[in-house]
């Protein structure tokens, strides 16, 4: 048993290293579980301890906190195609994606200029399965995106997101709660510095992360 984890973290861990020389500009804040199945497009910033299920793919520019975790296959950052143009087809505009014969290669393409990419996932956010998320979108720290759904606007912090298009379902905390998380930031500290922390008591841990960083935070 402890073999075969231990040879699947090593296979992760290595297609890490061999992506960064194939795709341009991605940044991965190590330590960071991504299985050889996510697509990274270019562009990507990932932060620790942010964690991929199976065949997810980001697109590119999108920016990904500390602590995140997604489901299987979602789709984070997808773009809109031209859909005022004649044709939605990317052929028109970028006929690099397109395996063409010879014959076709001087056909001349118009750019699609107002093309949105990526967006931008706070930190602590979970992702849900099968969930896809617009190029444009920000979700913010803590948010909850629900299995199965399609984020087309801004999701604010701590809020739980459902359906297509996706809708506020509720959020985790109160607002009170929600301002002392946003203050304390937790996840701008390394792990280990949030030993003890008892996480599974949100009204303790509250107050030990306060206690322990607070101070230090008015100190600086
Ligand atoms: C969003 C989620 C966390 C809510 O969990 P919960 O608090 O136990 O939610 P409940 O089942 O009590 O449902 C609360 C409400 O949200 C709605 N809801 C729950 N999941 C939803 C979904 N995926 N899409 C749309 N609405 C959803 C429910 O219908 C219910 O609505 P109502 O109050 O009008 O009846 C959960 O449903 C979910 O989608 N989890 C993702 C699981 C997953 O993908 N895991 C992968 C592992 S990484």
């Amino acid at each position: 048993m402890f073999k075969k984890t231990y040879r699947k973290f090593k296979r992760i861990a290595s297609t890490n290293k061999y992506r960064n020389l194939f795709r341009s500009n991605i940044a991965i804040e190590e330590p960071a579980t991504i299985p050889v199945s996510v697509k990274l497009n270019s562009n990507i910033q990932i932060g620790r301890h942010s964690w991929f299920n199976a065949n997810t793919v980001v697109y590119g520019e999108t920016k990904i906190g500390r602590f995140v975790t997604t489901g299987r296959n979602c789709e984070i950052g997808v773009v809109n195609h031209p859909i005022e143009r004649i044709s939605a087809s990317s052929i028109f505009y970028n006929k690099n994606y397109h395996v063409l014969p010879e014959q076709y290669k001087s056909f001349s393409q118009i750019e699609f200029k107002n093309q949105i990419h990526g967006c931008k996932i706070g930190n602590d956010v979970w992702i849900g399965t099968m969930s896809i998320i617009k190029a444009g979108v920000i979700i913010g720290d803590g948010a909850v995106v629900a299995a199965h759904c399609m984020v087309t606007k801004d999701v604010p912090p701590y809020a739980i997101v459902g359906g297509i298009p996706a809708k506020i379902i509720r959020y985790r905390f109160d607002k009170n709660i929600i301002s002392r998380l946003l203050k304390i930031k937790w996840w701008e500290y390394d792990l280990m510095e949030l030993d003890g922390i008892e996480f599974d008591n949100i009204e303790k841990a509250l107050v030990q992360l306060e206690e322990r960083f607070c101070n230090e935070k008015k100190s600086k």
